[in-house]
């Protein structure tokens, strides 16, 4: 079953961490490193390189790197190319998603360095696709399985793959606008599944809080990952980057 695997930064190299942390990464497990130097932006540029290709930032990346995203709540949330409101630009609550659910390829580990946690709420959450596996109803995830749900290259399946290496893309929000716009719809019975897939992964979900300089990476398609709400009157401050395998 997925879990959080903790280590401690300061024991280990970057060159000692990296293929630990990738076999975990590779079978699911999320990694928490603690103690990660969250201000020195070299040092979080390096290991992404050790542990893959960066995926370039669009906005917010951080004075003098393109591969580094600020995530921050922002008086005015910023907007998507379609004007929809950038959820981690918010202060609300984020359900469960995959990063990048309209891409083509998203990313396959995402991120999170805790550089100042708000004073409550704000927890990150997560759910293993083994898990859901094991225990969402069976006739649900079959029909998860069919490609029967929007995305802008059409209606795919949520869950692809055979059971070994089975990955999961969701974002309820961005699969119902997609289907607003969409020449062929999805049928009733697939917005419904979408709705108790959802139930089922607030009722599930796990959360964990996270302190300050500790780096959360997730495997984004084999994990859902989201964030509980917080107040907005607080500081608190993330940075995140994308990455994709190496090979
Ligand atoms: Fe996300």
């Amino acid at each position: 079953m997925a879990s959080l695997v903790r280590y401690l930064y300061k024991k280990r190299t970057i060159e000692q961490l990296q293929n630990e942390v990738l076999s975990q990464l590779r079978s699911g497990n999320a990694v928490i490193i603690k103690n990660f130097p969250c201000s020195t932006y070299t040092v979080v540029t390096d290991f992404i390189y050790a542990l893959g290709n960066p995926i370039t930032a669009a906005r917010s990346a951080i004075e003098g790197s393109k591969i580094i995203q600020k995530v921050r709540k922002y008086v005015k949330p910023r907007l998507d190319p379609y004007g929809h409101e950038i959820l981690s630009t918010t202060s609300g609550y984020f359900p469960l998603h995959t990063d990048n659910y309209c891409n083509q390829t998203p990313a396959d580990i995402i991120g999170l360095l805790c550089q100042e946690p708000s004073a409550s709420g704000g927890e990150s959450l997560y759910l293993g696709l083994d898990e859901i596996r094991s225990k969402l109803p069976y006739t649900l995830f079959e029909s998860l399985c069919q490609p029967l749900y929007q995305h802008p290259s059409g209606l795919r399946p949520i869950i692809t793959g055979t059971k070994n290496s089975q990955k999961i893309f969701f974002n309820e929000r961005d699969i119902l606008l997609c289907d607003k716009g969409a020449d062929i719809k999805m049928e009733a019975r697939s917005i419904e599944c979408i709705k108790l897939f959802s139930a089922f992964l607030e009722k599930e979900t796990k959360a964990h809080k996270l302190e300050k300089k500790d780096l959360l990476l997730i495997n984004n398609t084999r994990m859902l990952h989201g964030r509980n709400s917080f107040p907005d009157s607080g500081t608190r401050r993330f940075l995140r980057f994308r990455i994709s395998w190496k090979d």
